[in-house]
């Protein structure tokens, strides 16, 4: 696909007129703001266990209280009404409502996600629900968690039990959140839960979360209808090449990281070349005869995450010094197969997580994903930065944010233009909320949150994005 690169080269346009169908929402997860960690029935999750592990998480903080949604939940529905969103995008706490991951539910639970579900109706706004968004309940972790088989088939059971009890309301399903991250952060540099550090388990972990989309996505077809739109969120790596070398790591990451989920979730087959990289350490024997039969099921839009660009090369194997790429996320190897791999530091500027800023990275992904799966609708279901956020007068001037937001929206403009089939952008957040293992320290939302007082505040990125949703036009 090409297109012409109309407007301002460094994307800051205004006046944008986007479709009328287009839909602007923003996106949110269970643990990041619902706190109510131990109230109403609801069992512990793997990252309850791991945000106590010292060391883990940033101030050791934990999602415990959070931004006290599960009691503050008509406030934020009226919240996202005041900002004109058109969807917004949650998670489901599995262990909310299967306190054990299978078997018993928890009524409290079930009923919270009905009042989240009507409560977004009532006031015009589309729920997009997102079945896992990194939460496993502890219980299935302690047999074996994602490393193990029988945590897809109860993820199976658990899509089903969810569609049987929302799936009249909700027409959009999403079955994982950023598998990348389960897989590759969970269990294979383990700095997020559960924080196990094995190359095997990555790869085990990755093809039963797979299996879990694939059986999920068939046990919601049989519950909701044809009609309803299924789906999975992708945080697929947008890879720069750096000097002679750099192709060769692109391929490499781009397998382990991308095509290790496009592959059998959109094609049916594990690529060959991530097969010959991991060989030294499985033989992939955990993937059985039927499952990518299982796991490559149609789906109706495609998620796609996309914060900022990788910029790669092989390491030279005579030196023995390690760059720091500035991002933390990278630390500690989550790349089995590909350790020769370095990342660089990108030109600025950045967010406060050390991220770059490049609204061309949201085109070059965007548009490759869309030559390669033409006739794959996709929606940007994350996009947003954290920057260090201050209430002055009952005031948040965050014009970076702002920059941030119309830089990379004036991108979503240029790819619809360019005829790609983009349904819909979620802002990432619509709360400050807790960033895994930043805790609280880094701030996403165009909403503030005052941890201490749980005052919400809207910063002047939330009006300005509340304008653009309105009228569909990107602001002044
Ligand atoms: C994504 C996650 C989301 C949030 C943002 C900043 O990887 O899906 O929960 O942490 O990054």
């Amino acid at each position: 696909m090409s297109w012409i690169v109309k407007g301002s080269p460094d994307f800051r346009d205004s006046g944008l007129e986007f479709p009328p169908n287009f839909v602007f929402g923003s996106a949110t997860a269970a643990y990041q703001i619902e706190g109510a960690a131990r109230e109403e029935g609801r069992g512990p999750s793997i990252w309850d266990t791991f945000s106590r592990i010292p060391g883990k998480v940033a101030n050791g903080d934990t999602g415990d209280r959070a931004c006290d949604h599960y009691h503050r939940l008509t406030e934020d529905l009226d919240l996202m009404a005041s900002l004109h969103l058109e969807s917004y995008r949650f998670s489901i706490s599995w262990s909310r409502v299967l306190p054990e991951g299978t078997g018993r539910t928890n009524q409290a639970g079930i009923d919270f996600y009905d009042r989240v579900v009507d409560g977004l109706l009532e006031r015009g706004i589309t729920p997009t629900v997102t079945l896992y968004h990194w939460d496993l309940p502890q219980a299935l972790e302690d047999q074996g968690g994602w490393p193990a088989r029988a945590t897809a088939e109860a993820f199976a059971e658990y899509a089903r039990l969810m569609g049987e009890r929302y799936g009249d309301r909700v027409r959009t399903w999403t079955t994982l959140n950023e598998p990348w991250c389960s897989a590759h952060l969970g269990y294979g540099s383990g700095v997020h839960a559960p924080g196990r550090q094995s190359p095997r388990d990555v790869l085990r972990a990755a093809h039963h979360l797979n299996l879990a989309h694939g059986y999920a996505v068939e046990a919601l077809r049989g519950v909701v209808g044809e009609d309803a739109d299924m789906s999975v969120t992708l945080n697929l790596h947008a890879l720069r090449s750096s000097g002679p070398t750099g192709p060769e790591a692109v391929r490499k990451i781009d397998a382990v990281g991308n095509r290790i989920w496009t592959g059998p979730m959109l094609d049916g087959a594990y690529p060959d070349d991530l097969i010959t990289d991991t060989a030294a350490i499985t033989d992939w024997s955990f993937v059985r005869d039927d499952d990518l039969r299982a796991i490559h099921q149609p789906i109706d839009v495609l998620g796609i995450n996309y914060y900022s660009t990788k910029l790669v090369r092989l390491r030279d194997p005579a030196s023995t010094e390690r760059v720091d790429s500035g991002n933390a996320i990278l630390a500690g190897n989550p790349w089995p197969g590909a350790d020769d791999v370095e990342f660089l530091p990108q030109p600025g500027p950045y967010t406060s997580m050390g991220w770059n800023i490049e609204p061309a990275g949201l085109m070059e992904l965007v548009s490759s994903v869309a030559r390669a799966h033409p006739d794959l609708p996709l929606m940007i279901t994350e996009n947003g930065a954290a920057f260090d956020d201050t209430v002055v007068d009952g005031r948040v001037h965050d014009t970076e944010r702002v920059d941030y937001l119309r830089r990379h929206l004036t991108a979503v403009h240029r790819l619809i233009e360019a005829g790609v089939d983009l349904r819909a952008y979620y802002v990432w957040s619509l709360l400050d909320n807790y960033e895994w293992a930043y805790g609280y320290d880094k701030r996403f939302g165009i909403v503030h949150v005052d941890y201490e007082t749980l005052v919400r505040t809207r910063k002047d990125s939330a009006m300005w994005y509340a304008e653009l949703a309105r009228t569909h036009r990107i602001p002044e």
